[in-house]
């Protein structure tokens, strides 16, 4: 590894995952990954902030060590996360005067999972200021930048902020700066949906704060730095907001074709209205792809054959992951196919309690669908794109 200057006395020292390719054992990684680390040097005091995975622990030290960083004073933890902190009690062993500054609750998580001993820390509060010398460090508290003991720091005269998970996004690359927005705005938009899109509510407020600092620079733990912030603020004010585009997404499973078709013909019956259509088979959907696809779409139609006595168990899958990412949909409705009875509709729509949708009359067909089916479908589409105009996006 090789570390790079942001600017004078500001390093990136962490570490690129290139072969990564899933994330808690869910989320898929197709560019892999990086754990970014920086090392700030003021004229009296030096800080790391933030660590990285521990299956990156050399990377992370060999940057330390070719640097020729011999002393750290404060190791700065943003977010408890161990590909955050994992490599915090190999840093606190090299570097045996080094202080853990964060925020209590982050330190009692610290305690739990990495066993760190409490007389490590320096405990700070929210807004909170810690002199380097020529440098200042501030923090803000921002809960639910993916946990709840979540902070971002402000290295004040450089104007370049560190939010941890916030703004950043999964991508292993060469590159120190973003210089592809268009890439990086897709990025960006699916970690956004895998990570951050349950706690749209409280990332509301942060981004306005973020905008209010005017940051010259935001050194995220992840990806690529971003020297044009306007750009990520401008996208997230976007995705946060309570605005919905005139899109439909339908998550579906088909056994033996029957609900397929129904799909296929409500894709086309949606498309004829006007309506952009996101169709994804479960069986092989990537579901960064589909949770990407949830931050903008008015309604969701989830479409599922009957497996004994309900839904098939990767649509139970793919709607409990949906009810846990919080979309801001407006509207959501059932279709499918079922042969002997079943509660595929009532168990589907009582999974998704975490999201204020409208349910729309379902349409589900014994057996094998039929022109009334199809009718049935044609209607469901109609009152799609009359819900649609009652919010006036279409
Ligand atoms: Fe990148 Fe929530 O850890």
């Amino acid at each position: 590894m090789i570390s790079r200057e942001l600017v004078s006395g500001v390093y990136w020292v962490g570490a690129l995952d290139f072969d990564r390719r899933i994330f808690d054992e869910l989320i898929p990684l197709p560019e892999g990954t990086s754990y970014n680390a920086y090392l700030v040097r003021g004229s009296q005091k030096t800080a790391l902030i933030d660590t990285v995975d521990p299956a990156k622990e050399y990377d992370l030290l060999s940057n330390l060590v070719k640097l020729g960083i011999e002393c750290i004073d404060y190791i700065v933890i943003n977010h408890a996360e161990q590909d955050h902190s994992g490599t915090l009690p190999m840093i606190l062993e090299f570097y045996p005067d080094a202080r853990v500054v964060t925020n209590a609750k982050c330190r009692d998580l610290l305690v739990a999972l990495l066993h760190i001993p409490q007389e490590r820390f320096m405990v700070i509060a929210d807004g909170e200021t810690l002199s380097l010398g020529d440098r200042t460090l501030q923090f803000f508290i921002t809960p639910w930048t993916h946990w709840p003991e979540t902070q971002i720091t402000w290295l004040v005269e450089d104007r370049i902020l560190f939010p941890c998970d916030l703004f950043g996004f999964h991508a292993a690359t060469s590159e120190l700066f973003i210089t592809d927005e268009a890439w990086a705005y897709r990025s960006a938009k699916r970690y956004y949906a895998e990570i951050m899109m349950p706690f749209r509510g409280s990332i509301k407020g942060y981004v306005e704060k973020v905008r209010g600092l005017s940051p010259a620079m935001i050194a995220p733990s992840h990806g690529p730095v971003n020297k044009n912030p306007q750009f990520i603020l401008d996208a997230y004010a976007d995705w946060v907001s309570d605005t919905v585009k005139n899109e439909v997404v339908i998550p579906y499973v088909s056994m033996h074709g029957s609900t397929a078709k129904m799909v296929e013909h409500l894709t086309g019956a949606l498309i004829t209205r006007g309506i952009v259509v996101k169709p994804f088979n479960l069986t092989r959907t990537d579901i960064g792809d589909l949770a990407f696809a949830l931050v903008d779409a008015a309604t969701v139609v989830i479409a599922t054959p009957t497996v004994l006595f309900g839904p098939h168990p990767t649509v139970v899958s793919a709607t409990y992951l949906a009810n846990a990412l919080r979309p801001k949909t407006k509207f959501a409705s059932v279709i499918g196919s079922f042969g002997w009875g079943g509660k595929s509709v009532e168990t589907i729509t009582k999974m998704l309690d975490h999201v204020k949708v409208e349910l729309i009359p379902p349409v589900m067909v014994l057996g094998e669908p039929d022109e009334a089916t199809m009718q049935a479908l044609d209607r469901l589409a109609d009152e799609i794109l009359k819900k649609h105009k009652e919010i006036n996006i279409v």
